[in-house]
């Protein structure tokens, strides 16, 4: 039997539940994963109060998109991984049947990466969906290099800390933004080249004196809103706009006359894509075993505490990854 966090119905933190259910057996193409931790994301957190875009069949839907664990049992067909293997949940796009928020899960082999040897259990269940949505909207969509000053919004936060972290690998220059000046100590000590906060410092002329006048060359867009339109003055001509989270819901123009390559980006795009993923891992093993690559851990909650670990996030005073362990 295997332990699995439930909801029912749609709501606050509450109303998760574990209940028991037999463990399955993988089909073919499919590994069996032992978890020994997973992350608590806000998509969980849509999912479980109706908020999500996708459709969440009730009852019995499970949550969790990222986690890692022990490989268990090896459906037909797998090649490459053995029983026993550490490994990553790199994907879970159906987490209403698949979720990691178990003691078990089984998903196709190709959704999980050998963990890198460095990563404790807790870091490595937290690793996944910041690093390889900044990746992905960094290297894989704005073809970020040596050199290129990166202009991150949300930057406190844990796709912006990733964000920061790769920019430095990369050697690229990263310019933080947070609204707080208080936190501008913490960016720079995170790595950041420059950090401007929004409640004392215009942006557009900030960012234009630390790139010598000539704009950022990319820009990471995870906050929106109103917003955005200080960000694609403070780029450069002919520069990159990547818009990958939505923190604020105010309504945004769309981008219009701006004289730059604008993506909207959505990391299952590349995560459920072989060949990115394998770019993903080797990228995400190289920075950690070198110590350039660490995710910041905020909280870690018992699986019997699930429930307290969503009210700890929906208070939103965390500054890195909720992390359950099994
Ligand atoms: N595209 C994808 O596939 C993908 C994948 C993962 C996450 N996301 C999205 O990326 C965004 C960031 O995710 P995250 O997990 O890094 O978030 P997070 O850790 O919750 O980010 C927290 C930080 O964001 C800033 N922030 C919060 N609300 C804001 C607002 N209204 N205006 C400006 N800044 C605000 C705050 O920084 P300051 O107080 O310092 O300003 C806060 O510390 C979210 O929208 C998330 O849904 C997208």
């Amino acid at each position: 039997m295997t332990k699995v966090v439930v909801f029912d119905e749609f709501g606050g933190p509450e109303v998760m539940h574990i209940v028991e259910e037999p463990v399955t057996e993988p089909n073919a193409g499919e590994v069996r994963v032992r978890i020994e931790a997973f992350a608590v994301n806000p998509l969980d957190q849509m999912m479980r109060s109706g908020a999500s875009p996708a459709p969440v069949p009730l009852p019995r839907a499970r949550l969790g998109v990222e986690g890692t664990g022990i490989v268990d049992a090896l459906g037909p067909q797998v090649t490459g991984l053995k029983i026993g293997d550490p490994v990553i949940l790199t994907a879970v796009p159906d987490a209403v049947v698949r979720g990691s928020y178990a003691q078990y899960t089984t998903v196709p082999a190709n959704r999980v990466i050998t963990r890198p040897d460095p990563l404790g259990i807790t870091e490595a269940a937290a690793i996944w969906v910041a690093f390889s949505t900044a990746y992905g909207a960094l290297v894989e969509k704005a073809r970020m290099r040596p050199g290129d000053h990166v202009l991150i919004t949300a930057a406190s936060g844990r796709v912006g800390q990733a964000a920061i972290q790769i920019a430095r690998q990369i050697g690229a220059v990263p310019i933080a933004v947070t609204r707080h000046t208080a936190k501008k100590d913490a960016l720079l000590a995170a790595g950041a080249a420059a950090a401007i906060a929004t409640d004392q410092t215009d942006i557009v002329e900030a960012v234009h004196h630390h790139t010598g006048g000539a704009g950022a060359d990319i820009v990471l867009d995870l906050v929106m809103g109103p917003g955005q339109q200080d960000l694609l003055a403070a780029a450069r001509p002919g520069g990159t706009l990547v818009a990958a989270g939505f923190l604020d819901p105010r309504p945004v123009p769309f981008p219009t006359g701006a004289p730059l390559t604008f993506f909207s980006y959505r990391s299952f795009e590349h995560t459920l894509d072989d060949v990115v993923v394998k770019r993903m891992s080797a990228f995400l093993n190289a920075g950690v075993r070198l110590g350039a690559l660490q995710p910041a851990i905020d909280k870690v909650f018992a699986l019997d505490d699930v429930v307290e670990a969503h009210r700890y996030l929906e208070k939103g005073l965390h500054t890195g990854k909720i992390v359950v362990t099994v």
